[in-house]
């Protein structure tokens, strides 16, 4: 398998050798290998599972040649991205090209209809590609689709009252693929009427362009998309009459007539039926991926039940796992190099963005469920950069409504046993044709409380905040380390593993309505419990008395995390510890790890009184000949500049009061790098309008431009026009929301980056930082 091209490796092609055995050769002049060879999308096994289908590639071959398909196909994560992101070398110009010929017969059914789909979104070069984005996006903004919203959960309610008390349904055939159609004409403001035939000529235009239709079926087929396109010009006309009122077609129809020459009207035509098929299908198959995915992992199912903010990751993880989007294809407009494979002028690639999103050198543990995973948006089943999906967050919005409904109203639903999941035949769009549950309607909640039906929560939109994922969690002990600190040990309530954490981690403890942060201060290995101590702060905003006074052992409380943004570099010597009260539970756990990693280390711990210093019986018992206390009440203080001053190469690691740590900052200003310290709040962070600038950001891979105005943070500016940043803490202490910075003067707020790094600017935490002056160009 050509892993490194000729070209790459100065003309020594590993699979040379075996060239001889090797029945194809490929454009690139490498041997083709056995799997390369035997690899067919439209087989079953590619058609079941994507990713699980291209696991050796991933593992073995990422880029290789696919001598039935004529195409190159491309499986990890990295590549993957790489090429959504250069639009000009990967041109999208065949993405919507047959891919398997059309007969001359289906050619001629075609042209009866006058059949001229032209180019759309989704397969247009630039320049003209991002110049019809710019004029078309204003539908797809938060605060337009926000008028949706309604009209989803209405339409949601109504087909599921029709089959709740049936007690067995084909949810596909009964409800996922009529709503997602209906919220589509409305989105594009077609009318209602013709579902059925709508329904029949979309499954046709898939097949035509992503299938492998018999050439019988092929006639068939060409009608059926013939009158697809008859139908969506004719629609298209009676709009035109009178294009006042909402919809997106509607909207388009407007702007051709500020912007002619950029919505042309073979432009409008061909979108109208491709918004179609693009608004409608995918997000019918994606909601049946999901619930059949999630009905399979029952207590990740039941976990939604009984915590429905989980719905918008579980939503983004199922997007991940099982998307509905499985590949795109794209062209080389030059020669090229896709990893380390040659890949020459008009070679044409099928990227699967359902393999990348099983790629583990992105995602932890990559073929598990995980619902509270942390990167799961990064997913690629929308694409990435200038042709991302403009759709998605009416995808998601349809998609958690539908989730939020079902788990309330149907909680006790399950998949008909034994069922036979069917796909419709190609390469690029995947969903099961029947998905079959049943439940028993006697046990249905609504009849114990019809109000259940009216009930509901509504998910802000756009991308999931890492905030969302929370994880229920039962006090298993409360023990008490001080007068005033208590040691909570957290366990999961059916006894399942917890996450793993590295020391300097911290979770955020949700208690009613209240949330705080903790750092871990147990055994990182430990997969049964997670043990933090909290100090009740009197003066303090009341969280910590909130919990002093209300947690007791079997408390249920839900957590966040864990995080962790006070990583330990364990690359140095030696490692000078610095504690103050409270501040030493991320510290024990550091120490705990260099001494398991045999390193040098000091821990200087202050507080009070022996009294009142948390954690010192298990600090002497397991570091006694490291530690150095200072209880004020002994008259002892930390001699900070002494014990700083003293600290030859070793790294610093802080954390304690606010006074602490600033003192330490004066100290140590000439050498910032080595200094590392937890900070549990960011005064800088806190956006006031009254002192900021409204300044604008350049995107570099989606080509947008996008104004912040002055009380608005660079995240939330990104978010409004449908860019997907994640975040966490908002507050410019996690790091979570750094993007790479291609120009401009950055504004740095945050706590995450080093003076190095600030100096250099070459990212920026987008939740506070800002511009300096002018513009920003960002690597989004
Ligand atoms: Fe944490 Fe921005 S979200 S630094």
């Amino acid at each position: 398998t050509p892993r490194t091209s000729p070209r790459a490796d100065e003309g020594r092609c590993p699979f040379r050798d075996a060239a001889s055995h090797a029945p194809d050769t490929a454009p690139n002049g490498c041997p083709v290998s056995p799997q390369a060879a035997s690899f067919d999308p439209f087989e079953s096994d590619y058609q079941l599972d994507p990713a699980e289908a291209l696991r050796w590639s991933r593992d073995q071959e990422p880029v290789f040649y696919s001598p039935r398909l004529g195409y190159w196909v491309v499986s990890r994560y990295a590549d993957v991205k790489a090429i959504f992101r250069d639009n000009r070398t990967f041109s999208p110009s065949i993405a919507l090209e047959k891919i398997t010929p059309t007969t001359q017969a289906a050619q001629d059914t075609l042209q009866r209809y006058g059949y001229a789909m032209n180019r759309t979104l989704v397969n247009e070069d630039e320049p003209a590609h991002m110049e019809r984005r710019r004029a078309l996006m204003k539908s797809f903004e938060l605060e337009e689709l926000a008028h949706h919203e309604p009209m989803v959960r209405r339409l949601t309610r109504e087909y599921l009252d029709r089959l709740v008390d049936k007690g067995e349904a084909d949810l596909v055939d009964e409800m996922l693929w009529e709503i997602p159609l209906t919220v589509a004409l409305h989105f594009l403001g077609v009318p209602e009427e013709d579902m059925d035939t709508l329904r029949e000529y979309s499954i046709a235009h898939t097949v035509n362009t992503w299938g492998r239709p018999s050439p019988d079926e092929q006639v068939a087929v060409a009608e059926a998309v013939g009158k697809f396109w008859q139908y969506a010009g004719q629609v298209l006309e009676k709009m035109r009459q009178d294009p006042a009122g909402h919809g997106w077609m509607k909207y388009a129809i407007r702007r051709q007539q500020e912007l002619p020459e950029v919505v042309t009207d073979s432009y409008l035509h061909s979108m109208m039926m491709a918004g179609i098929v693009a608004a409608h299908e995918t997000t019918a198959h994606a909601t049946a991926n999901m619930l059949r995915l999630l009905l399979e992992n029952r207590a990740v199912w039941e976990d939604l039940c009984a915590n429905p903010s989980l719905i918008p990751n579980a939503v983004e993880e199922c997007l991940r796992l099982s998307g509905s989007v499985a590949a795109w294809r794209r062209i080389a407009t030059t020669d090229t190099q896709v990893g380390d494979v040659a890949i020459p002028q008009g070679a044409k690639l099928l990227i699967v963005s359902a393999s990348a999103n099983h790629d583990g050198r992105h995602f932890e543990n990559p073929d598990e469920l995980d619902i509270y995973r942390d990167n799961t948006t990064d997913h690629l089943t929308f694409g990435y950069g200038s042709h991302q999906c403009m759709g998605k967050n009416l995808a998601r919005l349809e998609m958690r409504i539908f989730l939020e409904e079902f788990t309330r109203r149907l909680p006790h639903m399950t998949l008909v046993p034994d069922q036979t999941f069917t796909f419709v035949p190609n390469t690029s769009f995947r969903g099961p044709e029947h998905l079959w549950v049943r439940w028993d309607p006697a046990r249905n909640p609504e009849r114990r409380d019809n109000s259940l039906r009216e009930q509901g929560r509504d998910f802000p939109l756009g991308a999931p905040s890492r905030r969302d994922a929370e994880r229920e969690a039962v006090v298993t002990r409360v023990i008490h380390e001080t007068p005033d600190v208590i040691r909570l040990v957290l366990e999961d309530p059916r006894g399942r593993p917890l996450p793993r954490w590295t020391p300097g981690a911290h979770i955020d403890l949700v208690v009613g309505d209240i949330t705080r942060k903790y750092s871990l201060c147990g055994d990182p290995d430990d997969e049964q419990r997670l043990e933090i101590a909290i100090r009740r702060e009197e003066p303090g905003r009341g969280g910590s008395r909130l919990i002093h006074d209300t947690v007791k052992p079997q408390t249920r409380v839900r957590l966040r995390g864990p995080r962790n943004h006070f990583r330990l570099d364990e690359t140095a010597d030696g490692y000078l510890l610095i504690a103050g009260g409270i501040g030493i539970t991320p510290i024990i756990a550091m120490a705990d790890r260099l001494k398991r990693l045999g390193k040098r280390y000091a821990i200087h711990y202050a507080g009070r009184s022996r009294g009142s210093m948390p954690l010192l019986e298990r600090l002497k018992r397991d570091h006694g000949d490291r530690l150095c206390l200072y209880p004020a009440d002994e008259g002892r203080r930390l001699d900070l500049p002494a014990v700083v001053g003293g600290r030859g190469e070793a790294r610093v690691y802080a954390c304690g009061p606010a006074r602490l740590l600033d003192a330490l900052a004066a100290l140590t200003r000439d050498d910032a790098d080595a200094i590392h310290v937890e900070h549990f709040s960011a005064s800088h962070a806190i956006l006031d309008p009254r002192r900021e600038q409204a300044f604008e950001v350049e995107l570099s891979d989606s080509e947008l431009t996008v104004p912040v105005a002055a009380d608005q943070t660079v995240l939330q500016a990104l978010r409004a026009v449908g860019v997907d940043v994640p975040s966490d803490c908002e507050e410019g202490l996690c790091g979570t929301c750094e993007v790479a910075v291609m120009a401009g003067e950055v504004d740095h707020r945050d706590k995450v980056l080093s003076a190095d790094e600030r100096a250099a600017s070459r990212r920026m935490m987008t939740c506070c930082s800002r511009a300096k002056r002018g513009k920003l160009v960002l690597g989004l």
